[in-house]
This record gives structure tokens, C-alpha cells and sequence, in this order.
């Protein structure tokens, strides 16, 4: 692999943690910056403050050798040719991103710049940010010459983190000076030169040593709009199809035939259409509703995204009616749910779709019985246990006596049930799939009442007859 580099990360959430370890693997010598002291702890002392596949292989592989973990900034940015800043950009109140973080982080490295630094903007930001953090640091005094301001958009999913990180579709690089750009490419030379995948250990993943990810030099202003409009169309995708599968219930079609057939077009492509109760989590939500906002402020009119989102919360209350309309009333009502996280395969709650059903649940009266693999550390802090709330260990106790089972993500611990012991398990063997992994006649054919999205009902005889005397 090429010469290393000395690399600041600073923030050590999703993205920060994930790079940090990254480019330690791909050969430099990495120091990773929080102002959390806790959380520096805790990484020192070998913890591992994320649900991530690889992640602890990563760390444990170069962990005091390349890799260290600081809360001070100062000595990081001292110490390295380019600063990453992935520090966190929450939705403020008014939808904004809010960049107090980055800003603070802008100032400190300012005031601590010895040499010639690249600074990287990491985290998702607006366009224009690049603009600000230059000014930011020429406010401090410091002069032109010694440094530059980059974007590096990110985007690794949660659960698919490490393996997004180093098998990328793409590498995105706006820099605004060739010096800058050279410090960039050097950094991800293991990667785009394919250098990486021949290494005997390296994370599995699509790339190969003669299939390396294309790197894509733009204008810094153009890497931060890449990065928001990438994550607003997937958004956008998502919503599409969920008023597809609208329209399929209406229709009496299979939204996963239609799918099918519309990711078939390769201008269109498969990815990003399953049909579910919305998405959440860390980025699309915010991301959106930022990108909606830059547009506002640059007088551009983008309702596209206005509309994205209010088909995203439908989604739910589309969801959440269907519970009501196969329990009729909720009151006292035992309910098993599967899935905690805004997805499978992370610890992540935050913008759940899962949280805000079983928030419905327990406002209507509902007694919940809930299990996830990885989330429920984290949804007891937003969700203690008590009276309505428990948390169980396994699939079958949620189930266990309940009026009906909610999956909610996708783990796929929860596609390969034992049907016959699910049956027995249930109260009534009513089925509410927000995510659609199971075959809607194979459940029928198991003796399950199962509703999913976008896809006919599957009544099972005895509330088939019921269903047919009503109004
Ligand atoms: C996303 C982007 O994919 C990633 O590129 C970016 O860097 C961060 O945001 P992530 O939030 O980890 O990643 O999750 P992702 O797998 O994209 O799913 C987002 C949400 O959309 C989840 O709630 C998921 O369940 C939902 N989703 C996804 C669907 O409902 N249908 C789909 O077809 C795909």
C-alpha cells in the first residue's frame, strides 16, 4: 500500500468511528477526537460504543497501534495533515442543520494550526459549509496558505458500515485546490488503486483488486450537494413506492411483483424499493428536511420533498390503522412486536418507525411485549420498562399469548420463524408485517390472519366469516 498519512477524525459517532478505523486499515496513523470524555474512555479501555459488523475486528486489529483515541483536538490537529470533521449536524428546531458543532470544531482547529492541513468536512452539511469553516479559521488569523477547506461526502450505511466504507460505489472528493485534492487522493490511493482488496485479510466486500471504486473529483460546492441529494432521492424512492403499494392495496396487486418490474428498467434500478411503514434513522429524515431548507434559502421551490416527507409519516398512520382494523379495538390488547431499530441489523433508534407504532400502542392502551437483536439497550432509554412496556429475549416470547404479532424491521432473524411454533405461540395468529418478509400464502396456508404493505390480506377462515358480516 502507499506511504501513510497522519489523519485527524474528529467525532466518533457512525460515520467519525467507522472512518477512523478505516483509514487506520488502509494503512495510516489515525487519531480519533471526541470532546466526550466518557466516550474516549470507554474506547480506551477497549469498549465499543456501536452495533457494527466488523467494527470490533477493526478496532481490536489496530487499536494503540495505529489507531488512538484523544479528547484532545489540539495535539490532533497538530499532529496530522488532514482533519476529517464528523462531528454530529442535528435537525435544529426550524429543520436546518444545526452547525454549532462544526463550527466549534472549525475554531479549535483554527487555533491549533501549526502547518499546511487539509480540513475535510465528513459530516453531512449543507453547501455553503465549506465557505463558513473557511472563514471560520481566516477569522482566527490564520493565513490562506495554510490550509484548505474539502468535502469527503460519506455514504456508509448503518449495520454496513465498515464494508460500505471500504467497498465504496464511489469515492467523492471536492477540493478547490490540486494540493488538496493530492492529500485526498493519497488517503484513499489504497482503495481507488485496488491495492486493498488483495490484502490476504482484508474486510469482504464486492470490491476486487481489478474492480477498484471510480473516485470522482469535483468543486467542494458540488460534494456537498452530491451528498444531500444522493440521500433525498433514496428518500424520495422510498416514499414513491410506498404510495405505489397504496395503490396496489387499492388495486388488490402485489407491490413486490410491481417492484420487480419497475427495478427491472436500469435507469431505474432494484435498490430502494421495498415498500415498508417509511424509513428513519440518522440521515434521511434530517437530510431531507435539511436539503428542503437549503433550497427554501436559495429561493428554489423543491415541494418534492415536502411531499417525500408527508407520505413518509402517512406511511405509519397507514400502518397503524391497519393494526386498529384487525384487532377493532386496542384497549388491554396484548401485542407481540418484532423489531425496535429504524432498520435491521443496527442498535440505532433514532426516527424508528418502530418506536412511533409502539408509542401509538402504548397511548391506546396496548400492552407490548418487544424484542430486537441489538436495540434494546437503547430503546429503554428512550422507552423504560413498566407496566405496558417489556422487553423480552427471544421472537417467540413477544408472541407469547398475544392478540397478534407487529414485525417492524427487517433482521433477518425475523424472516426465518418457525411458522408452526409461531401459530401455537399467539393468542390469535394474526400476523401485521411492516416490512413484508414472509409469502402472504404460505402464511394463509400456515392458518395465519397476515397483513403486510401492499399486498392483498390474507384472512384466515374464522375472521374471513366475521369480516364477511360486517358493514
Ligand atoms: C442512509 C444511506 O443509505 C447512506 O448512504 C447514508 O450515508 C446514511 O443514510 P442508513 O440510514 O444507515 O443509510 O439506512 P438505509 O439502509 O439507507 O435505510 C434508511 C431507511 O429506509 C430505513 O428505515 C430502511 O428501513 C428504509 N428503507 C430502505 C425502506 O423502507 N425501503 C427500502 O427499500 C430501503
Amino acid at each position: 500500500m502507499s506511504k501513510d498519512l497522519s489523519i485527524a477524525v474528529v467525532g466518533s459517532g457512525y460515520v467519525g468511528l467507522v472512518a477512523a478505523a478505516c483509514f487506520a486499515e488502509i494503512g495510516h496513523t489515525v487519531i480519533c477526537v471526541d470532546s466526550d470524555e466518557a466516550r474516549v474512555h470507554m474506547l480506551l479501555e477497549g469498549g465499543i460504543p456501536i452495533h457494527e459488523e466488523y467494527l470490533p475486528e477493526l478496532l481490536s486489529r489496530h487499536r494503540s497501534r495505529a489507531l488512538e483515541f484523544t479528547t484532545d483536538l489540539r495535539r490532533a490537529t497538530q499532529e496530522s495533515q488532514a482533519i476529517f470533521i464528523a462531528v454530529g449536524t442535528p435537525q435544529s428546531k426550524s429543520g436546518n442543520a444545526d452547525l454549532s458543532y462544526v463550527d466549534a470544531v472549525a475554531s479549535e482547529i483554527a487555533r491549533s494550526i501549526n502547518d499546511y492541513k487539509v480540513i475535510v468536512e465528513k459530516s453531512t452539511v449543507p453547501v455553503y459549509t465549506n465557505e463558513w469553516i473557511r472563514r471560520v479559521i481566516e477569522r482566527n488569523g490564520v493565513p490562506r496558505e495554510l490550509f484548505d477547506v474539502t468535502s469527503n461526502p460519506e455514504f456508509l450505511r448503518e449495520g454496513t458500515a465498515v464494508a460500505d466504507f471500504l467497498h465504496p460505489d464511489r469515492i467523492v472528493l471536492g477540493a478547490e485546490t490540486e494540493r488538496a485534492a493530492a492529500v485526498l487522493q493519497q488517503i484513499y490511493q489504497p482503495l481507488a488503486s485496488g491495492s486493498y482488496y488483495a490484502l490476504a485479510n482484508a474486510v469482504p466486500g464486492p470490491r476486487r483488486e481489478g474492480d477498484p471504486p471510480p473516485t470522482l473529483l469535483t468543486s467542494t460546492k458540488a460534494a456537498e450537494i452530491i451528498k444531500h441529494a444522493s440521500n433525498a432521492f433514496l428518500a424520495a424512492k422510498i416514499s414513491f413506492i410506498n404510495v405505489v403499494a397504496n395503490i396496489c392495496e387499492a388495486a388488490g396487486a402485489d407491490v413486490e411483483e410491481v417492484a420487480r418490474g419497475i427495478g427491472m428498467d436500469s435507469r431505474i434500478g432494484p435498490k430502494f424499493l421495498r415498500a415498508g411503514i417509511g424509513y428513519g434513522g440518522s440521515c434521511f429524515p434530517k437530510d431531507v428536511a435539511a436539503f428542503r431548507h437549503v433550497a427554501e434559502q436559495m429561493g428554489v421551490n423543491f415541494g418534492l420533498l415536502s411531499e417525500v416527507e408527508k407520505i413518509n409519516a402517512e406511511q405509519k398512520r397507514r400502518f397503524f390503522q391497519k393494526v386498529r382494523s384487525a384487532l377493532w379495538t386496542l384497549r388491554g390488547k396484548r401485542i407481540g412486536v418484532l423489531g425496535l431499530a429504524f432498520k435491521g441489523g443496527t442498535d440505532d433508534v433514532r426516527e424508528s418507525p418502530a418506536l412511533d407504532i409502539v408509542g401509538q400502542l402504548l397511548q391506546e392502551g396496548c400492552l407490548v411485549s418487544a424484542y430486537d437483536p441489538a436495540a434494546t439497550a437503547r430503546t429503554n432509554e428512550v422507552l423504560p420498562p413498566g407496566p405496558q412496556m417489556h422487553y423480552v429475549d427471544d421472537p417467540y416470547e413477544a408472541a407469547q399469548d398475544a392478540d397478534a404479532l407487529l414485525i417492524l424491521n427487517d433482521w433477518q432473524e425475523f424472516a426465518e420463524l418457525d411458522l408452526d411454533r409461531l401459530h401455537y405461540t399467539l393468542r390469535y395468529p394474526i400476523v401485521i408485517d411492516g416490512r413484508n418478509l414472509y409469502d402472504p400464502a404460505t402464511m394463509l396456508a400456515k392458518g395465519f390472519t397476515y397483513l403486510s404493505v401492499g399486498r392483498p390480506v390474507m384472512l384466515h377462515a374464522r375472521d374471513a366469516a366475521v369480516e364477511h358480516r360486517l358493514p
